[in-house]
């Protein structure tokens, strides 16, 4: 057994901590041989509820894990942190836009920023979560100075998960036929879930779906796919997310020769701005994900791709004052 791997989490007591910390406990994220320290940050008001969280952590009798701090101090949380999966902060309600919730959570990301670059390790893989997931990302990367701005990260991985899951049912197939899908990107209602560099079976995957289809269901679907969830449910997606923060953790550690989704620092990629965090096709090796090159993009998927760009270059300039 190596050391354990020291994994903070953020906002660990509220809805998709409480079905992400027992995956993580099971190994379900970085495998069944690796031990794990779990260090929990939370807010004052919900310390309690998060020693409850913890004594049924402790009630699993997991074997890998060796210990769990808890927190409301994000230095304390990110001390030697080698995995940092930043969930913490408010969600929105019906008929919110996530960046609505720019001006409530932005500094959340600012000051988590600043304790990551003082205290984890310099190799910290950081995932951000919390909405809105591109632009906080970019508060924190821009407040971490001294990490490399490639450690962070946000969240598209339930997207492409969900864009998977709804092709799949619409041509019949399962899952596991498809390959090559991506989202482009922010995590929100302009993201834009690129079929034309997938296939079914091998095949295209525009070969299988009426184009019509393409663009007045799905994409639409999938775009509003969070605010379906929390109409139906009356608060937002949580067992879905932790499930795709594990499986985004796993594949950046693992490997994947799959293209996945990940929403990363633009360093100009298919000319979008550079600096802005843009989830882009990946595949990943060696603990680094490496932008898809070369895929083919008609002037639809590059009008969505601009529409996508310009919204996250508003969000950026809307924060430049926490950057
Ligand atoms: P929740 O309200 O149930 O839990 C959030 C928790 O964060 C609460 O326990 C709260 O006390 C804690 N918190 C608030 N401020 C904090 C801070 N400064 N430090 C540490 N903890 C803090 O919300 P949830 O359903 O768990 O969602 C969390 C976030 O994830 C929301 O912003 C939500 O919109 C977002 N989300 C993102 C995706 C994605 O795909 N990127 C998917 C689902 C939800
Ligand atoms: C989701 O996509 O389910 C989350 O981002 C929650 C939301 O606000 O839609």
């Amino acid at each position: 057994m190596t050391d354990p791997v020291r994994i903070a989490v953020t906002g660990a007591a509220g809805q998709i901590g409480y079905a992400l910390l027992f995956r993580i406990a099971s190994g379900a994220m970085l495998g069944k041989d690796q031990p794990i320290e779990l260090k929990l940050l939370e807010i004052p008001p919900a310390m309690d509820a998060l020693r409850g969280v913890v004594m049924e952590v402790e009630d699993c009798a997991f074997p890998l894990v060796r210990n769990v701090v808890t927190t409301d101090q994000p230095e304390v949380a990110f001390e030697g942190a080698d995995v940092a999966m930043l969930v913490g902060s408010r969600p929105r309600g019906p008929g919110m836009e996530r960046k609505d919730l720019l001006e409530a959570n932005g500094a959340i990301f600012t000051q988590q920023g600043k304790a990551l670059n003082d205290h984890a390790a310099k190799h910290v893989k950081v995932l951000v979560v919390g909405n809105p997931a591109n632009t906080n990302c970019l508060i924190a990367q821009n407040n971490a100075p001294d990490l490399d701005p490639a450690n962070f990260t946000a969240m598209t991985k339930l997207d492409h998960n969900r864009a998977i899951a709804q092709l799949a049912r619409q041509v019949g197939g399962v899952v596991e036929d498809i390959d090559g899908l991506a989202i482009w990107g922010n995590h929100s209602s302009t993201m834009f879930p690129d079929l034309i560099g997938a296939t079914v079976k091998g095949k295209p995957a525009l070969e299988n779906v009426s184009q019509s289809w393409y663009e007045d269901e799905y994409i639409p679907s999938i775009q509003q796919r969070g605010a379906a969830i929390i109409a139906a449910r009356g608060s937002s997606s949580a067992a879905s997310a932790a499930n795709a923060a594990v499986e985004h953790v796993r594949e950046w550690i693992a490997g994947s020769d799959a293209v996945t989704s990940m929403g990363i620092r633009s360093s100009g990629q298919y000319g979008i701005e550079e600096g802005v965090i843009f989830s882009y096709p990946v595949t990943v090796s060696n603990g680094a994900y490496n932008v898809a090159e070369n895929r083919e993009l008609n002037d639809f998927a590059r009008s969505k791709i601009e529409t996508t760009e310009v919204e996250l270059i508003k969000e950026r300039d809307a924060v430049a004052h926490l950057l």
